[in-house]
């Protein structure tokens, strides 16, 4: 049988891993294909001395794999924006396939992407771009297709998971933490992209609209990062009952889309709390299934290798096939998108943390109870630290559920008495319950 041929763009580490799996499994590949899939040609600037190219052509100039006659599927493993979405649109022109890991070029430039791809009946596959390893893409738009899926909640940025995992288990602070997960290789080229929440923004993106069927819209997700967590919150929440994640979460509220990443407190009990380090995982709520869990390695050679690869094969094994009759790109045929809105941040209702300083004097915890119950909200458990006289006190309080305007309106009310000191610190809660 003829190879199925395929072009790399990009040599670094998920380019190397890819290059390494194809060799390495190639026997089982083609056993899983049908036919061979072969590496006819790799654009980089530069080699990489991770992955053996021998016998294999390379060009420096990435474009010259989109413009190769030979290939039947690109895979653009470049990154950014700019030439990769050149590179990708190229390729389409050229009527290639593409597999990329690119979540920044999926989330915020897919749509045009797919429309151009649909023109030229070809296809276009991500999974790697979600989540490294962990097959979350194919499990909601293939495994989970019979459901109408009520929400997604994941730890879908490594670098955020393992520097909140050290902040609580070692008491580190934030900085260190990031410059050693820098040193490990797991932050992006611009930390602020894991730390500020952008990474977990694009993901989410993919992930809300793979399970909901709307079009891609990364302006609207609702973006908060970690960098101002501090470790008494991390260890209040604990006292609570709670663990503090940083949380992709897109719910089908009926009404309209949430879409939003931020810090959260969720129950020490679920099963998400335990994900820890630079591990990924995702939850999915489906209305026939129930709730159900993915994990795995979120990023590397091997896992996200791992997900190039299975792409690959996908398309290898449907390389005939008229391409509406392929999976669609976004798990729902593009013509039926629905335009289910993404509804504000402070339409969303959940239970809060909140943490405040004080002055040590009498009626203030009244002055807050009052605002927080002409306001309609109403708390759950509340905690006060046993401070030296004259010293400002921190209470730390959870709320029940909550319109965040309603509480966003009590909390400018509280932050405006003179009893209270400094800003007050505000974290969403979710139950997670399915
Ligand atoms: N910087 C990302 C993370 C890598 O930390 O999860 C994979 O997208």
């Amino acid at each position: 049988m003829n190879p199925v041929k395929v072009g790399i763009a990009g040599l670094g580490t998920v380019g190397s891993g890819t290059v390494n799996i194809l060799r390495s499994n190639a026997d089982e590949i083609a056993r899983r294909v049908g036919r061979p899939i072969e590496i006819a040609h790799i654009g980089a600037r530069r080699d990489n001395p991770a992955c053996d190219t021998r016998g294999i052509r390379v060009s420096r100039d990435v474009m010259d794999v989109a413009r190769d006659p030979q290939i039947d599927i690109v895979v653009e493993l470049i990154g950014g924006t700019t030439t990769a979405r050149e590179l990708v649109l190229a390729a389409i022109a050229n009527g290639k396939h593409v597999v990329t890991a690119n979540k920044a070029l999926i989330a915020e430039h897919g749509n045009e992407i797919f429309s151009a791809a649909h023109a030229k009946g070809v296809d276009v596959a991500f999974e790697a771009a979600v989540a490294g390893g962990v097959p979350i893409l194919k499990a909601l738009g293939e495994g989970l297709a019979a459901n109408r899926i009520k929400w997604v909640a994941g730890i879908i940025n490594g670098t955020g998971n393992f520097i909140l995992t050290e902040m609580r288990d070692k008491g580190r602070d934030f900085a260190d933490v990031l410059k050693e997960a820098q040193a490990l290789g797991y932050a992006e080229a611009d930390p602020t992209f894991d730390v500020e929440g952008i990474d977990a923004a694009h993901k989410l993106t993919i992930l809300a609209s793979i399970a909901f069927g709307i079009p891609l819209q990364f302006s609207r997700v609702y973006t908060e990062g970690i960098s101002r967590l501090t470790r008494e919150d991390i260890a209040a929440a604990e006292q609570f009952g709670y663990r503090i994640k940083h949380l992709g979460i897109a719910k089908d509220t009926g009404n309209g889309i949430e879409l939003r990443v931020h810090p959260t407190l969720i129950p020490q009990e679920v099963l998400l709390a335990s994900v820890n380090g630079v591990m990924n995982a995702v939850m999915v709520d489906g209305d026939a299934v129930g709730p159900t869990l993915f994990y795995g390695a979120g990023a590397g050679a091997g896992p996200t290798g791992s997900a190039v690869v299975a792409d690959i094969i996908e398309m290898g094994r449907s390389l005939t096939i008229d391409h509406e009759l392929r999976v669609p790109y976004l798990g729902f045929h593009t013509d039926v998108l629905s335009d289910h809105p993404v509804l504000p941040i402070d339409g969303v209702v959940c239970p809060f943390y909140i943490r405040l300083l004080v002055q040590d004097r009498t009626g203030v915890l009244a002055d807050i109870t009052r605002i927080l119950s002409q306001h309609r909200i109403s708390i759950e458990a509340m905690f006060q630290k046993d401070v030296d006289d004259d010293q400002p006190v921190p209470i730390m309080l959870m709320t029940h559920s909550v319109l965040e305007r309603d509480i966003n309106d009590a909390l400018a009310e509280i932050a405006a008495l003179d009893t209270v000191l400094g800003d007050i610190v505000r974290i969403r809660v979710e139950l997670l319950k399915a």
